[in-house]
């Protein structure tokens, strides 16, 4: 059966890994992104070279309008979409008394009004599939450095297990939470080091331990509402 993946923010970092590794797997893939248009040109001439189909499609998460036409465009140009993944972020360090409406807006567009709503766009094609969101280890604490971040990626989680029980059997819906993985694009190796030192593992993941779970979620059939921690025990500090 054809497979077809959309990956959003899929033309930089996680989201290209994920992107190139899944089309590595034999899925189609829907790279979405919103500025990096070369980078996301880059990819597709990657996953051409594997041999799969690759489809760049452009929208901004904070369009109510993109949500439905990205899962229509997606399905007329590369047929049913087996596997949605949730992965588009925005991150910044901005406390509790720094954080405004456009902040708050920001976050929850991009974190939780996004994934919502194509989730329920792609649920509504029929489609049989899944799901999977991208969270964060802090989705289980109560890290105050980040506020809205923090909360946005809580409240994705439980959208995750609320979609979970929704959409099953049809499509199951499943997360997984990163620890320190990579530095934020404004951050170096420095940085990283000295997150993960705070860690139990007292160092940062990999890339292919995100994988290794994204190959895990995708390729079984009975989980559903599991939520995959790759964060060296980050959430238990
Ligand atoms: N990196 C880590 O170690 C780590 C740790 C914990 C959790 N995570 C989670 O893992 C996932 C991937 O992390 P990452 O660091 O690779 O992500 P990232 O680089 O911060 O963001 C991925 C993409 O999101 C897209 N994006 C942001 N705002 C958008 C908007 N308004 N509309 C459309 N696209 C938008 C951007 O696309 P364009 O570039 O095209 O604009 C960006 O390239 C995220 O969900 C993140 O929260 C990562």
């Amino acid at each position: 059966m054809k497979s077809v993946a959309l990956v959003t923010g899929g033309a930089k970092r996680l989201g290209r890994e994920m992107a190139c590794m899944l089309a590595n797997a034999g899925y189609d893939i829907a790279l979405h992104y919103r500025s990096s248009k070369s980078a996301a040109h880059e990819v597709r001439t990657e996953i051409e070279r594997i041999g799969r189909r690759c489809f760049c499609v452009r929208g901004d998460l904070k369009d109510p309008e993109f949500y439905p036409q990205c899962i229509d465009t997606v399905t007329k140009t590369l047929g049913a979409i087996s596997l949605l993944i949730n992965n588009a972020s925005i991150f910044e360090k901005i406390p509790f008394e720094d954080s405004g409406q456009k902040t708050f807006n920001d976050y929850f567009d991009v974190h939780v009004r996004a994934p919502f709503f194509l989730s329920q766009a792609y649920a509504l094609t029929g489609a049989k599939g899944a799901i999977i969101n991208i969270l964060d280890s802090g989705a289980d604490r109560y890290g105050q450095e980040a506020f809205v971040y923090t909360l946005s990626k809580k409240s994705l989680k439980e959208l995750t297990l609320m979609l979970a029980k929704t959409l099953a059997p049809n499509i199951r819906v499943n997360g997984i939470c990163p620890g320190p993985i990579l530095p934020p694009a404004d951050a170096d190796r420095h940085y990283l080091n000295a997150v993960a030192e705070n860690t139990p593992m007292k160092q940062p993941g990999n890339v292919n331990d995100i994988l290794s779970a994204l190959h895990y979620l995708m390729q079984s059939d009975y989980v559903n509402g599991e939520i995959l921690y790759v964060d060296g025990g980050q959430r238990l500090m």
